[in-house]
Formats: C-alpha cells, sequence, structure tokens
C-alpha cells in the first residue's frame, strides 16, 4: 500500500537529532573497530522509508541512508520494517545513493532488507551474533510506540557482543497508558506487561488490599521514565548509559533514547560509553 505524503509526516526535530546521533554512532564504530578482525553488523529493525518529513515539512535523509554512508563501513548491514511500502521507497533510496556515491568514486554497502515483525528480526540477528565470538552488533530499534518487547531486550543482552540503542514511547504511549488511576483495560495491562515486564504494576498501582482494592495512583512522567531507564538498566548490566538521551516535544518529555553496550568486557562498557556520552553531550547542546 502506498502511503499518502501526509502519512509519513510524523516526528520533530528530536527525529534529526536521533538521526545524527545514531547515525554518528554507526561511523565512530566502524573507525574504532577497523582494525581489529571483528565481523562487525548495524540493525536497524524499524528502518523505515529513508526520510523523516517532519510535520514543519523539512525533509532529512533517516538513519538507514545515513549509515551507509560512513567512511569505515561495517561488514553487513540489516534493514527490517513491517510495512512492503516503507521497504521498497527504502530500497530505491539506497539504489539512488549507490549510484551518486559510485559516479565520486564511493562504494557503498549493499544492505539486507527484511519484510517483518521487529521483534522476529531481533531473535534471528542475535543468532547471528552469537553463531560466531568474533561478531559485533549495532542494534537500533526506532519504534513509534510499544513494538520493542521485554523478550527481545532481554535476547539481546544475553548475547553480551551488541551495542543497542533503543527508543521508550515515554510520552507518547506510556504515560497515556498509566495515568489512568488503577483503572487500566486487561488489553493494556498486556501491553504494558510485554513491553515492560510486570514490576510496573506495584511501582505504580496497589495491589488489593486487606480493605479491598485500593484505588491506583496516576503515574507522572518523570517516574516513568526513571522506572524505565532502571528496568532498562536491570536488563542490560554495567554497560548502560546512565541517563540515555530524552527527546523533548512541545515542552514534554516525548521518547526516551536508552543505550547500553551489553558486551561486560570493561575496555568495550568505557570505549562505547564515551562515544554515546559524547554524542548525548552534542545532541543536548543548542545549535
Ligand atoms: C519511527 S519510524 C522509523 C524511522 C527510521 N528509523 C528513520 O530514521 O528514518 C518507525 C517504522 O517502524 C515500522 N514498524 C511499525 N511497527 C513495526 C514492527 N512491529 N516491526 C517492524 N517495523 C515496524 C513502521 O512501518 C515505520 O516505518
Amino acid at each position: 500500500v502506498e502511503r499518502t505524503k501526509k502519512e509519513r509526516r510524523w516526528g520533530g526535530e528530536h527525529t534529526f537529532i536521533k538521526a545524527q546521533l545514531i547515525s554518528d554512532y554507526v561511523s565512530t564504530y566502524g573507525t574504532a573497530l577497523k582494525e581489529k578482525g571483528f565481523e562487525t553488523a548495524y540493525v536497524d529493525a524499524f528502518a523505515g522509508s529513508g526520510w523523516n518529513e517532519i510535520k514543519s515539512g523539512a525533509r532529512e535523509e533517516g538513519v538507514a541512508i545515513r549509515v551507509l554512508k560512513a567512511r569505515y563501513p561495517l561488514h553487513r548491514y540489516v534493514f527490517g520494517d513491517l510495512d512492503p511500502s516503507a521497504l521498497a521507497a527504502l530500497k530505491v533510496d539506497v539504489e539512488r545513493l549507490r549510484a551518486a556515491r559510485a559516479e565520486e568514486g564511493l562504494a557503498t554497502p549493499t544492505p539486507l532488507y527484511v519484510l517483518g515483525d521487529a521483534n522476529q528480526l531481533v531473535q534471528s540477528e542475535c543468532d547471528w551474533v552469537a553463531a560466531d565470538p568474533n561478531r559485533r552488533m549495532v542494534m537500533f530499534l526506532d519504534p513509534f510506540g510499544m513494538q520493542v518487547s521485554r523478550a527481545s531486550i532481554e535476547k539481546i543482552a544475553s548475547t553480551r557482543r551488541i551495542d543497542l540503542w533503543v527508543l521508550y514511547p515515554i510520552g507518547q504511549a506510556l504515560i497515556r497508558l498509566m495515568a489512568k488511576g488503577g483503572d487500566i483495560p486487561s488489553g493494556r495491562v498486556q501491553a504494558l506487561d510485554d513491553h515492560l515486564g510486570p514490576d510496573w504494576r506495584s511501582k505504580f498501582y496497589a495491589q488489593p488490599g486487606l480493605f479491598g482494592p485500593q484505588p491506583g495512583r496516576d503515574a507522572t512522567i518523570q517516574e516513568v521514565a526513571e522506572f524505565v531507564q532502571a528496568t532498562f538498566a536491570s536488563t542490560c548490566g554495567p554497560g548502560t548509559h546512565p541517563r540515555g538521551l530524552p527527546l523533548i516535544r512541545k515542552g514534554g518529555l516525548a521518547f526516551w533514547l536508552g543505550f547500553a553496550c551489553t558486551n561486560p568486557a570493561p575496555q568495550a562498557i568505557a570505549l562505547a560509553l564515551k562515544f554515546a556520552n559524547e554524542l548525548i553531550r552534542r545532541a543536548q547542546t543548542p545549535k
């Protein structure tokens, strides 16, 4: 189904900030690992159509196009999306980029395109990393909503060889679901459990007490953000960035971009957090 121009318009300035940060990370990663003998990969499981057109009408290249221009490319690029028209549009833009760069004498990697749900791609790509101790990966999960399951984050953490950037929809989805006192329909409870694990219930909602059920309370956005960060850190371990990057829209926290180096080796963590810190700092510096 060909999407209309209007449907492709979403996001705000934070979309560009995020795209810059991720492509800079992949480029720095490629440079840092270029002579280390690893087989490296970049996996973008919500790759999109190649272009971001935001509500103001501005248009910029998406992450999937930007990462292909790195000076020291990784060995393998995998782009997944559930929407066939987004992947088809991305393919056209990648081919256009390859042709333009070829004219300048520049080589461009050939990505793999995978149509389907991101959580399935996460499973198969984690298996790819696990199949050879020499493999390393940067993974980017950039959903609109709560599509990333807690099980996917656990699987990624278990590889101990993936640097993960993942977007959590704090102000977009989570706060709306949690800000309803104790009265959350069961379908939403399941969605929150799948996304965050079950601990949010005891954190934000009182358990039925001796004198009958106690009313829940509205979670504040700050509490939800802190809870998400703590849950993410408890799954991903010591290489989790302590703050990540809050992405603000209309003065409020729209998304939270988390980062974790799942490799427990102290040198790997030190290097990854040094790069992530610098890019997060740069993303927060007013232009
Ligand atoms: C925020 S956009 C990605 C933007 C992209 N990272 C960029 O910088 O251009 C989210 C994409 O996720 C796709 N999507 C939604 N649900 C999905 C799922 N369960 N699995 C994979 N892709 C999904 C949508 O079709 C959309 O293209």
